[in-house]
């Protein structure tokens, strides 16, 4: 079993300088991180008529805390205060929504229904109060919200049943998801009816105050999935064209029912075949793996292609659409490409390679598109396995100009307040700094609400947390 440094024993920026020379990664860190007004991470930058008030950005991340009907609970709405006393000025859609109920990924995603639509506008008010408090001034605080469908992983009724509403055969996630024939596959005639509903919920998004949407198309979920169509026969799959007919027209029903919203996307910018665990435990390509259904990678499947990406931007851009947030991947079946891990969750595999690589991968990938559109706003993904050298190459990837800005999610999960410590020149507080462990996402795997409970001392305190570890043993 290889096993690779830890990031906690690189006590020296000497120490993570070395090891990422040993890994021969062009991955850049500044050694001194300035703090104030001045700090490359404190700028603001102007998208549209948004202002934006510093370089931090929020993923989106979900608890699988929602109610049967697809409200909000006090843990979902205790993360999202988390969210605004973070610091970041940039809410990139704070957790997926589902535009409808076969679409949620599991029966406690959020749901936005008419039925919901006070509790999902209360989850705003309370992030933008919870800054308020803390920092002042709110008004280059921006906060949208990520629409999504699940697709292939649509979980909407019961946590152990997978209901897959995919976008074409896969051989090698078809086993996975009971998938034996075609009456899971979308029709036509469903997408049509489904990119509706992505603009009646994207209408009531504004409606409610958030000043974007995310039309998410990332991680193996319906919007992504479309994107490597190729077998899809009709007017949603095949050509590039086809493959983004869904985008083009939620864009432009967007445009007709609410044109005040901003418009972005989240986009799995590349992906390999599917990986399972090897009898080792190492993770290992599906040997069905068809590396024609991979958005964004090589013929062989296993490195970054960038050319139907860019496409994709090209397009974004043709669209108006001014903000990207790049992540890689799938949490089910690339986590090590998505959320690069030391400790990989329980359905996982151990990491095939060190982490800093997919750290750096994302990074690098994110850098290529960031210098082709230098007018889009491009968010990053990825950082949170850089642990205590996170802010050192942060701050060094915005000043080089590799991304606007440092998106982070498991993080935040475990130090929410670690954008404002950076910015204020505070010590970070090395235990609360997320050391991977990957418990956020063993949980929900096992059917348990997700959060950080190794770190934060709220769910550290939940009987859930022994019902964690008992289940983690067997
Ligand atoms: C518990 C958990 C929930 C997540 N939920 C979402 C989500 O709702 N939407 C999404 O696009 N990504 C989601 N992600 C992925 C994160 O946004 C992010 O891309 C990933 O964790 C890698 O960034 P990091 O290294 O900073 O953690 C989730 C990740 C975790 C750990
Ligand atoms: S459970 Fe906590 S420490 Fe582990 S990966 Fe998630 S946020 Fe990080």
């Amino acid at each position: 079993m290889p096993t690779y440094p830890r990031i906690a024993s690189l006590k020296t920026f000497d120490d993570f300088q070395d090891r990422l020379r040993e890994l021969d990664l062009q991955l850049v860190a500044d050694e001194a991180v300035d703090s104030g007004d001045t700090s490359p991470l404190a700028q603001s930058a102007k998208v549209g008529e948004l202002t934006i008030g510093n370089r931090f950005c929020i993923l989106p991340m979900e608890g699988w805390d929602g109610t049967a009907d697809g409200k909000p609970t006090d843990l979902t709405r205790r993360r999202w205060k988390n969210f605004g006393i973070s610091g970041a000025k940039l809410m990139w859609g704070g957790e997926a929504v589902a535009v409808r109920h076969d679409g949620r990924a599991n029966p406690n995603q959020l749901c936005l229904t008419e039925n919901n639509l006070s509790e999902i506008g209360a989850l705003r008010e309370l992030l933008i109060a919870a800054h308020a408090e803390r920092f002042g001034n709110t008004d280059d605080l921006v906060v949208g919200l990520q629409l999504t469908h699940s697709g292939r992983f649509a979980r909407p009724n019961e946590k152990t049943k997978p209901e897959p509403r995919a976008a074409q055969r896969n051989p090698a996630l078809d086993p996975r998801l009971n998938i034996t024939d075609d009456s899971g596959i979308m029709t036509d005639d469903e997408l049509k009816s489904l990119i509706d509903d992505f603009v009646v919920a994207s209408a009531r998004a504004a409606k409610l105050g958030y000043q974007f949407v995310d039309v998410k198309h990332c991680h193996g979920y319906l919007g992504h999935e479309l994107l490597s169509g190729v077998d899809r026969p009709g007017e949603f799959g095949g050509s590039f064209e086809n493959r983004t007919r869904f985008l083009r027209e939620i864009v432009a029903g967007i445009r007709a029912e609410a044109p005040e919203l901003e418009l972005g996307v989240r986009l799995s910018i590349f992906d390999f075949l599917p990986y399972r665990k090897s009898e080792s435990g190492i993770g290992e390509p599906e040997p069905a793996g068809d590396p024609r259904l991979v958005f964004g990678s090589n013929s062989r499947g296993d490195g970054v292609e960038l050319t139907e990406p860019i496409q994709f931007l090209e397009l974004m851009q043709s669209l108006g659409m001014k903000l990207i947030c790049t992540t890689a991947g799938s949490p089910y079946y690339t986590p090590h490409l998505q959320r690069p891990a030391f400790f990989p969750p329980s359905d996982g595999y151990q990491p095939p390679e060190d982490p800093l690589i997919g750290v750096d991968r994302q990074i690098a990938a994110t850098a290529e598109l960031k210098k082709r559109f230098p007018e889009m706003f491009v968010v990053g993904s990825g950082y949170t396995y850089l642990q205590d050298w996170l802010p050192n190459v942060a701050q060094a990837v915005v000043l080089n100009g590799l991304a606007d800005s440092i998106g982070l999610g498991r993080m935040v999960l475990s130090y929410p307040d670690l954008p404002a410590d950076v910015l204020e020149g505070n010590q970070l507080a090395r235990k609360k700094v997320c050391r991977t462990f990957s418990d956020c996402t063993t949980a929900p795997r096992k059917g348990i609400i997700s959060g950080c409970y190794p770190l934060d001392p709220y769910y550290k305190n939940l009987p859930e947390r022994k019902e964690l570890l008992a289940l983690k043993k067997q």
